[in-house]
């Protein structure tokens, strides 16, 4: 019956394996038609005309234009700045300047060949040092960052840039709208039912409760369908609206990589004080991200960034001024680490560069500064209960036998690798990673949850999160059934649908099992209460004890407490104990409920004559308070490095001059494949956080924030060069290597 700890076989697995579960695509509908964009082949301009050419009136597909939308021309998002359809002004490359539908996906695309656009071309603005506009800006300041790095005894400075990444999940975008009792039916590859919700109701005109959407199987998703599926529904509603059939959005790969949301590029100044021994006094960063044509969820994105900037670091003096600029690019968006991985770059790179000036090593200089109980963070929150960040350090350390093995890599660069034309080197980082919402995000939203018993003893868990792959379905099902003191599988999960759910909040922030886990362990916990209450017994291990002796199993109880109808428990989040409240104002405050950390080390090999980088071993070591099903959890780091390893060594998405990425399709855009996995080993800590469910935190984000730094870190050690940028190509390394001769 306990069911917390355990590596049991995820719900979803014999499904997924065997091919029955059903994505999307897999669903039939009636007479399901095809919806697609008309998209302007500018990045800039003025819109003109867009309207169907004689032609297209003879194909039979539907051409919708944005005035015909019935409600708002919006997505409604952060800021209600991008449209659903562009009207004036395109800004983008492939922006939407209109929709087009037709029974097959082959006509409707032939049709949208046929709608004539004149676009008249505007300056294209490609890169943050060429935007003008400031779409999202925050300032975090603790202390006096100006007199520390005046007076401090040495001062690095530093610039450092992150790429775009796709997040190149296995399925694309993909969402089906059906015309239902005057409104829609959204049934769609999403992580967020309840934003699309609103989103496509006001698009439609409609009251939210006329727009019923509902999760189908999601192929992964890393952030990339927390907010575009709401613009692609808004699509497929409108043409089904119109067109009175069910319509689907269904992107191929090369649209998706074209003009889905994307990890947003950053760049970053930083200046870092320190006293000769090592110990830091200010922490001086401009962190700045490349936000697209709109906000979507930048301000989000930005504020996360901005407070994981110090990095798991303690520091009296610290100012970190964050902006989003405005650029003619695809809106970027959210994607697992949500602004951590780029504002993480930076301060392990800075750290790196002075720990070489005050020829200490890079593990010495994080351990002089890693943050402790009672230490506080850039927003003044002092930390007290599941602090870890040095023991993932310590653990890291004993693990990859760090010092001696850098040692060895330098006796092997002498003379095996010598021999052999290449070099080694041996890197290391430090992160971490608020778990929920910032700031008072979650008290704002204040999700419910429900657990609902039936007479025969199963309990339905009634969240609006969304399994992705990611393991919710597992992880959410372990807390319910543990608590409850039953088997697995008496736990049910239906997949989400707003019209039988509560608003459970988005599946996003690394959120789902440390908050939504809560609120479902304290209703679970009610349930039980709820059960011998009716049935006059006290729960006694697994099952219900009456005054009289008698012992009920856990179906009996139900079926007498249920007496013919469900027994439903909702309940509302509750700020953890001892929270002390967050000003959005000053930026001071409790920032997040608790803290993930993490440590990795990485060990490359470098080819002195193609500069190729091949990543040997890693080793990492997290904090997650606790691990609900610890095989599934070492599954998620895993998998977080590896997209941190892309993101490190081979993700390139690169824009053309006219704002296009370069890249638009697997064979062009290099992710890691299976020849690309180095050595992994994965150790999970647990130190408890009162904040979550039997302890647990926040693990789904945490993995992705900190290896490609340490990946740059090892390729500097290897060929002695600076590095100031990912993905460490060998392109990027040739260069370095010319010019530190
Ligand atoms: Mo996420 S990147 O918070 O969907």
């Amino acid at each position: 019956m306990d069911s917390v700890g355990k590596s049991v076989i995820r719900k979803d697995a014999w499904d997924k394996v065997r091919g029955f579960a059903k994505f999307v695509r897999d669903l039939e509908f009636d007479e399901l038609w095809f919806g697609l964009a008309v998209r302007a082949k500018v990045a800039h301009g003025k819109i003109k005309t867009v309207r169907a050419t004689k032609e297209f009136e003879q194909t039979g597909a539907v051409l919708l234009l944005p005035d015909e939308i019935p409600g708002k021309n919006y997505i409604s998002i952060v800021k209600n700045d991008m449209p659903c359809i562009a009207e004036e002004s395109v800004e983008y490359f492939g922006e939407a300047v209109a929709l087009v539908a037709a029974p097959n996906l082959d006509s409707a695309r032939k049709a949208a060949a046929l709608v004539e656009v004149e676009i008249e071309p505007l300056d294209v603005i490609a890169t943050i040092e060429e935007s003008a506009g400031v779409l999202s800006e925050i300032r975090m300041q603790k202390g006096n960052v100006d007199v520390a790095l005046e007076e401090a005894e040495v001062v690095v400075h530093g610039e450092f840039h992150t790429p775009a990444q796709e997040h190149a999940y296995i399925e694309p975008q993909g969402v089906v709208a059906i015309p239902e009792d005057g409104g829609v039916h959204i049934v769609g590859s999403m992580q967020c039912p309840y934003y699309v919700r609103p989103a496509v109701a006001k698009v439609l005109g409609l009251p939210d409760d006329k727009v019923r959407v509902e999760q189908a199987m999601n192929g992964g998703a890393f952030g990339g369908k927390e907010d575009f599926p709401s613009l692609i529904s808004a699509w497929a509603a409108l043409l089904a609206m119109k067109t009175n059939h069910p319509v689907a959005v269904w992107f191929d790969r090369e649209e998706d990589i074209s003009y889905s949301t994307k990890r947003h590029p950053s760049k970053s100044r930083i200046s870092i004080g320190l006293k000769k021994d090592g110990e830091l006094v200010a922490i001086k960063t401009e962190y700045m991200l490349d936000g697209g044509a709109y906000t979507t969820l930048s301000p989000v994105v930005l504020a996360r960034g901005v407070i994981h900037a110090t990095g798991p670091y303690r520091c009296p003096n610290v100012d970190v001024h964050g902006k989003v600029f405005r650029t003619n690019k695809p809106p970027a968006g959210a994607f697992r680490g949500f602004g951590a991985p780029q504002a993480t770059f930076p301060i392990e790179s800075i750290l790196d560069k002075a720990a070489r000036e005050l020829g200490i090593s890079p593990l010495e200089i994080r351990k002089k500064n890693v943050i402790r109980p009672g230490d506080s963070t850039g927003t003044g929150q002092i930390l007290e209960e599941s602090v870890a960040a040095e023991q993932c350090l310590k653990e890291v350390e004993m693990a990859s036998g760090f010092n001696e093995l850098h040692a060895e890599i330098k006796e092997w660069n002498k003379h095996e690798g010598k021999a052999n034309g290449k070099r080694r080197g041996l890197g290391i980082s430090l992160f971490w990673h608020g778990g929920g919402f910032t700031g008072r995000g979650e008290i704002d939203m204040l999700s419910e949850a429900e657990v609902a018993l039936k007479p025969d003893g199963v309990v339905e868990i009634r969240v609006a999160n969304t399994e992705m792959g990611q393991g919710a379905l597992t992880a959410l099902s372990q807390i319910v059934a543990h608590t409850c003191g039953i088997p697995l599988e008496m736990v049910t999960y239906p997949l989400p649908d707003t019209s039988r759910v509560p608003n459970s909040g988005p599946t996003v922030a690394s959120r789902t099992t440390m908050v939504v886990g809560k609120i479902l362990e304290r209703c679970a916990a009610a349930l039980v209460e709820e059960v011998a209450k009716r049935t006059n017994t006290r729960k006694e291990e697994e099952n219900f004890k009456g005054a009289d002796g008698r012992v009920y199993s856990w179906e009996e109880a139900a079926k007498i407490a249920c007496n013919g109808e469900e027994i439903v428990v909702r309940k509302q989040y509750e700020p953890p104990k001892g929270y002390k409240g967050w000003d959005e104002s000053t930026y001071q405050g409790d920032a997040y409920a608790s803290y993930s950390w993490g440590a990795a080390v990485a060990e490359v090999e470098v080819d002195v004559g193609t500069y190729e980088v091949t990543p040997l071993r890693v080793w990492a070591v997290v904090d997650i308070g606790r691990a609900i099903n610890p095989r599934e959890a070492s599954g998620q780091v895993e998998g977080g490095l590896l997209q941190a390893l892309g993101y490190g060594l081979f993700e390139n998405l690169t824009v053309s001059e006219d704002g296009r990425y370069e890249q638009n399709r697997l064979q062009t855009y290099i992710i890691p494949s299976s020849a690309d996995v180095p050595n992994l080993w994965v150790k999970i800590l647990e130190h408890p956080s009162s904040a979550g469910p039997y302890g647990a935190k926040g693990l789904g984000e945490l993995p992705m924030n900190g290896l490609a730094a340490a990946l740059r870190s090892a390729v500097e050690d290897a060929m002695e060069i600076e590095l100031d940028r990912i993905p460490v190509t060998p392109e990027l390394v040739m260069e370095a290597c010319e010019n530190a001769k």
